[in-house]
């Protein structure tokens, strides 16, 4: 088989983007900004670049408004810092919050709709962790769109890639980065509606390939986010950071665990157990409901393991209650009518006169590729890989540390995307081209990939294997860990990987094989889940998403990045990258809320 696959043909843009999310198409808006007529390729695995996982973000998008007089951005740096569990870069926090409101006027006057108050002004509402005053009071920070600011983003950041005449491959999938002397000169392409390889070689290569979710049971991602990229990258010998930290969002609606925007608290949406009881007053009595999400998540779990959950009627899986009875009609009708058609459509319950029943889902990596400020991606603590950058969900630059904040992810990908088109606008003006000719050797790795899965033969399942990794992952490697589940998952995987090669396909063909498609999909699935379970276990201390019922505490010895490499399946090396405290380091004013602080709510 592997003699019958070929490279078809060769383009030659200045720029690839692979993945056209809202971050990747802000960052190639960006480059065409400062250098119109930028040749700019930008590859999307989905149907067309709208059906991106941003579209699916409701909330909001965090910025300190310059006019408010109560709010400020050093309260925006505090909070993400100690959302992060003290493990976020401080250069980051500064560089994403203090551009934050500048992206939010760029978003507007690009076509974007924010909701208005009624003075004209873009409306805002409070977000879990955001606080006035270092922690005192909830802030008012969250921008937003009705309850579909994702959509508005990409609406805006589509319209403007259009408008400088991008090239989109839509239905293609990056299958292999190429590398010439260590430098990236772009990839291979497959384009699944003619089954053809395409090499694109560029003078730099943008990884935005989003969020990498989909090996837990339940999940807010969307079915491609199978961590395609992060599996890119450890097969061309490339580090992942972090990627233990997993968040679990408290409010996916439960069974499928799609999302229940945080924005349902924001507008006054109050969790309850099956006592009635508004637990979260307990554990959190200032933020209450509007903590951090990683602790809401163990919260909910708490209350369902010491019995203080329901069971539901039809999934018969355990949650807590969502009450939004008391909400205003005019603010169902209005501000979160979208999110509570969810509710109606998938759990059959009118959150305007029933309780809505939640439970914690797999919503967001903290981790990804490492970068730097700028995003170029790094092979080490020290070095960078020239003319490969990354940004939003896929990179890890670090705004998030271990626990994101909400609506600090629509902000990180619009100003980061902006930031690192800045910096390839300025970088492709002197890169060398790169070679004529694509170098000895491409494509051999996907080729050999593909032949392995047209050739093997067995009965293992596809639509099986997937499943049991997905339990496993939920139990073992969820809002809850143990030394002694993960090396359990270890085992797990290594079995599921040795039962994926004898696994079926049914057709033969390369065109439209969603088939195939899915073997590729679940080898990386596999990867990336084996990476995050062995950095889990080494990390033996809780910090932020990563929790460790055998080491329930944060610990110093741990204060840095996890960087892992895994070039064969299963052997995972580690390497570490220091914390940025810059701000503390700096000793300017405020520079002790940005030590390691006590993280109370
Ligand atoms: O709850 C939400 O609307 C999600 C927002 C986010 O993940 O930032």
């Amino acid at each position: 088989m592997t003699n019958t696959l070929k490279i078809d043909s060769v383009l030659r843009p200045e720029v690839l983007v692979i993945g056209a999310g809202g971050a990747g198409l802000r960052c190639a808006a960006a480059i065409c900004e400062n250098r119109p007529g930028t040749s700019v390729v930008a590859v999307t695995k989905v149907h067309s670049p709208q059906k991106s996982h941003t579209s699916t973000a409701q909330g909001g998008m965090a910025a300190v408004d310059p006019n408010d007089p109560m709010d400020k951005i050093v309260y925006h740096m505090f909070d993400t810092w100690k959302g992060s569990d003290c493990s976020a870069d401080q250069n980051i926090i500064k560089k994403v919050c203090e551009s934050a409101w500048e992206q939010i006027v760029w978003l507007e006057r690009h076509g974007m709709h924010f909701s208005r108050t009624e003075q004209g002004r873009i409306a805002k509402r409070p977000f879990g962790g955001h606080m006035l005053n270092f922690g005192q009071v909830k802030a008012f920070r969250a921008c937003y769109e009705a309850d579909r600011t994702g959509k508005g983003i990409m609406d805006t950041v589509w319209g403007e890639t259009l408008k400088y005449g991008i090239t989109f491959l839509n239905q293609s999938i990056a299958v292999e980065l190429l590398f010439d002397n260590d430098r990236c000169i772009g990839a291979v392409v497959f384009l699944e509606q003619s089954g053809k390889f395409v090499v694109i070689l560029a003078k730099a290569t943008i990884m935005a390939t989003g969020g990498k979710t989909r090996m837990y049971q339940v999940s807010t991602n969307c079915k491609q986010n199978t961590g395609d990229g992060l599996a890119l990258v450890l097969q061309a010998g490339l580090p992942v950071m972090d990627v233990e930290a997993v968040q679990f969002h408290p409010t996916g609606i439960v069974g499928p665990g799609i999302l229940a925007s945080e924005a349902l608290r924001g507008e006054g949406a109050v969790l309850r157990n099956a006592e009635g009881e508004p637990f979260m007053e307990r554990y959190a009595p200032t933020a209450r409901d509007l903590a951090p999400r990683d602790l809401i998540s163990r919260c909910i779990m708490k209350e369902i393991r010491e019995g203080r959950g329901c069971i539901h009627r039809d999934h018969k899986l355990p949650h807590v209650w969502l009450d939004l009875r008391h909400i205003p009609e005019h603010v169902h009708k209005t501000r979160i009518q979208e999110v509570c058609g969810f509710f109606r459509k998938f759990v059959g319950v009118d959150p305007q006169h029933e309780l809505c029943p939640v439970t914690p889902t797999a919503h967001y990596q903290m981790g990804g590729v490492p970068t730097n400020e700028f995003g170029e991606v790094q092979r080490n603590a020290q070095q960078i890989v020239q003319g490969l950058y990354a940004c939003g969900e896929f990179a890890a630059a670090s705004l998030h540390g271990h626990n994101r904040l909400g609506t600090n992810s629509l902000l990180e990908l619009i100003t980061m995307g902006k930031v690192v088109g800045d910096k390839i606008a300025e970088y492709i003006k002197d890169a060398d081209l790169p070679p004529e000719s694509p170098p000895e050797g491409t494509g051999c790795e996907i080729f050999s990939r593909f032949s392995r899965y047209f050739e093997a033969r067995g009965k293992e399942s596809y639509a099986i294997i997937r499943d049991e990794l997905r339990q496993t992952m939920m139990e073992k490697v969820g809002v809850f860990r143990t030394g002694t589940g993960l090396s359990e998952t270890i085992d797990k995987l290594t079995e599921l990987k040795s039962r994926a090669g004898q696994m079926q396909l049914h057709s033969r063909s390369l065109v439209m094989n969603q088939e195939l498609v899915q073997f590729w999909e679940l080898d990386h699935l596999l990867e990336v889940s084996m990476v995050i379970a062995q950095c889990a276990l080494a990390r033996k201390e809780s910090r932020g998403g990563h929790y460790r019922e055998d080491y329930p505490e944060r610990d110093p010895e741990f204060h840095h990045h996890t960087l892992a490499f895994m070039r064969e399946y299963g052997n995972v090396n580690l390497d570490k990258r220091p914390i940025d405290m810059s701000i503390y380091e700096a000793k300017g004013e405020h520079y002790e809320k940005f030590g390691i602080i006590e993280r109370k709510y």
